[in-house]
């Protein structure tokens, strides 16, 4: 069966400019029907994915909240493909890209964890950090030129828009920055070539707050000037709220609400945890009639 919108569905101003076909872009990530169990047929099996779908279209940029354990990391580990899910399709640019492995996929999307420790490595400077982000180009010589004359200059350019004064410590060991530094400069790595999509797994919540406020507006401000894709998990529901233009919130493996348009400019702190607590209280229901059932049964 073919997904294609039907005839009458495509807005004939759009599709056509001047009698010519414009080319309509496909969505940057398609997630159709996505179900993933861990440690099957154990005591510690849980259904991490539960026909989860989603699509992000170029340039939407969605914040993902959700309880301890309900998913969120194993979509974005999914995605990124970390593992081979057990069922559902995931597309990068229209292509199916379900059994790729994670190394192909890296040069399409940009990463970054909660870890500062995680994206950069400790012992190259920031310079020689920077040059390998750029090696993500695949070209092999991308490396040595990354660290002579203009190339520099223009990683100082870069790093100088992190307005942190970055770009006077070109040649200090990423291991010696703060936490906050570290981050920004991981967020530079993963967008130094524009990925397709741009991942971001929690990447403010191992910091303190100062750094915490830098690397949301830093944030801020690379996704909206590179108009990124950006799918971006956060346990800070300020974040959800401030950041993005639709969230999504999952709970038990599934996406259980989507946020957008006017509700989404609308949202508040107030009624993304009014919807936590509707989750928690349901659970409870769940809970106390699975007891009735027991006792019934037993
Ligand atoms: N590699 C794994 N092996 C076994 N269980 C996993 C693995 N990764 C995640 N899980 C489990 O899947 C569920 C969802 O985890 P995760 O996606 O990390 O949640 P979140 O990021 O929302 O806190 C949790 O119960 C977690 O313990
Ligand atoms: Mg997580």
């Amino acid at each position: 069966m073919t997904t294609h919108p039907a005839p009458e569905a495509v807005d004939m101003s759009e599709a056509f400019v001047h009698g010519a076909a414009k080319v309509v872009p496909p969505p940057t990530l398609e997630v159709r029907d996505l179900s993933h169990t861990f440690e099957r047929g154990t005591a510690n099996e849980v259904r991490a994915l539960s026909d989860v779908n989603l699509t992000l279209a170029p340039g939407d940029f969605v914040t993902v909240v959700g309880m301890n354990g309900s998913g969120k990391s194993t979509l974005l580990n999914a995605v990124a493909g970390a593992f081979l899910p057990d069922s559902g399709q995931i597309l990068l640019d229209g292509e199916d890209v379900t059994r790729q492995g994670e190394f192909r996929r890296a040069c399409h999307v940009g990463r970054v964890f909660q870890d500062p420790l995680k994206g950069t490595a400790p012992n190259l400077t920031v310079a020689e950090n920077l040059s390998l982000a750029l090696d993500r180009t695949r070209n092999p010589f991308v490396l040595r030129w990354a660290l002579t004359g203009s190339r520099r200059a223009e990683l100082r350019e870069r790093v100088r828009t992190l307005q942190l004064g970055l770009e006077d410590r070109l040649d200090t060991r990423i291991g010696m920055l703060s936490g906050g530094e570290r981050q920004a400069l991981t967020l530079l790595m993963a967008t130094l070539v524009k990925p397709s999509l741009l991942l971001l797994d929690e990447h403010t919540a191992a910091l303190d707050p100062r750094s915490v406020e830098q690397v949301v507006k830093l944030t801020e401000r690379v996704v909206s000037s590179q108009r990124l894709t950006t799918l971006m998990v956060t346990h800070s529901m300020h974040q959800a709220v401030q950041l993005g233009d639709r969230v999504l919130m999952m709970h038990r493996g599934r996406v259980v609400r989507e946020i957008r348009g006017r509700e989404k400019q609308q949202l508040r702190v107030e009624n993304l945890l009014a919807t936590f607590d509707q989750l928690r209280s349901m659970e409870l229901l769940d809970e106390s009639a699975a007891d009735m059932l027991r006792r019934l049964y037993v």
